[in-house]
């Protein structure tokens, strides 16, 4: 029958990935981090030093590259495991310039799709609700000030022991929302349809249970 999807996007740091990842856990759904995508081919264009500027080598290396997740959602770019890599501070930087380019967010909309196909699926990113799953069956979109969103960012690579200031952890935000939502392609914005939730006042455990409620009552 038909799968069940659940789009939820946002910015950085709204929390969509720690959330997503519980909900789909509690309700056996599976999980899509789709700027673990994203990530995993900026890590490589990156090491391979291939700017965001060089789109016909970029169309090229896109040819050869295989990504895949596993169901513990370590991911393996070319069979390489590239899981902790991904959410270095230096991908942090660069991952929003190729992000923007047709050619990248093209060939990974497959990728993405695909996984909707067969199971019920808690998808999470920047367009899932306006692109990648217009169709979802409830579309979630979390925003939280900044200031909240620097400061949960900066404790999750503190806790990973990324030695990163908190004022550049911020700057890093800012310049990834501004370049996320300012592009032509699949902007940073909820969906016309899209249930707002500002996640600045709430505990991790609060917007949990604020989206398996939208959940029960939506769908
Ligand atoms: O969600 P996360 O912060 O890991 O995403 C990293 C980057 O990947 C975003 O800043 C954005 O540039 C890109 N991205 C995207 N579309 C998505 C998910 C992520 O462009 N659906």
């Amino acid at each position: 029958g038909k799968t069940i999807i659940i789009a939820i996007d946002g910015p950085a740091g709204s929390g969509k990935s720690s959330v997503a990842r519980r909900v789909a856990e509690e309700l056996g759904f599976a999980y899509l981090d789709s700027g673990a995508i994203y990530r995993a081919v900026s890590l490589y264009l990156s090491q391979k030093c291939i700017s965001s500027d060089d789109v016909a080598k970029i169309e090229v290396e896109l040819e050869k590259l295989t990504i895949q997740i596993d169901y513990q959602q370590r991911i393996f770019v070319n069979g390489a495991d590239v899981t902790g890599e991904i959410r270095s501070p230096k991908v942090d930087e660069v991952v929003s310039f190729y992000s923007s380019l047709p050619v990248v967010r093209h060939r990974l909309l497959s990728i993405q799709r695909k996984l909707g196909d067969r199971q019920n699926l808690i998808a999470e990113g920047r367009d899932m609700g306006t692109v990648v799953f217009p169709n979802a069956d409830l579309k979630i979109f979390l925003k939280a000030n900044a200031r909240t969103r620097a400061a949960r960012r900066w404790k999750e690579l503190a806790e990973r022991g990324v030695e990163i200031s908190y004022d550049d952890v911020y700057y890093q935000i800012i310049q990834r929302d501004e370049l996320d939502s300012k592009r032509k392609l699949s902007p940073l914005l909820p969906a016309e349809d899209a249930i707002i939730l500002d996640t600045s006042d709430l505990t991790l455990e609060e917007v949990v249970e604020a989206v398996k409620n939208l959940i029960k009552e939506c769908v």
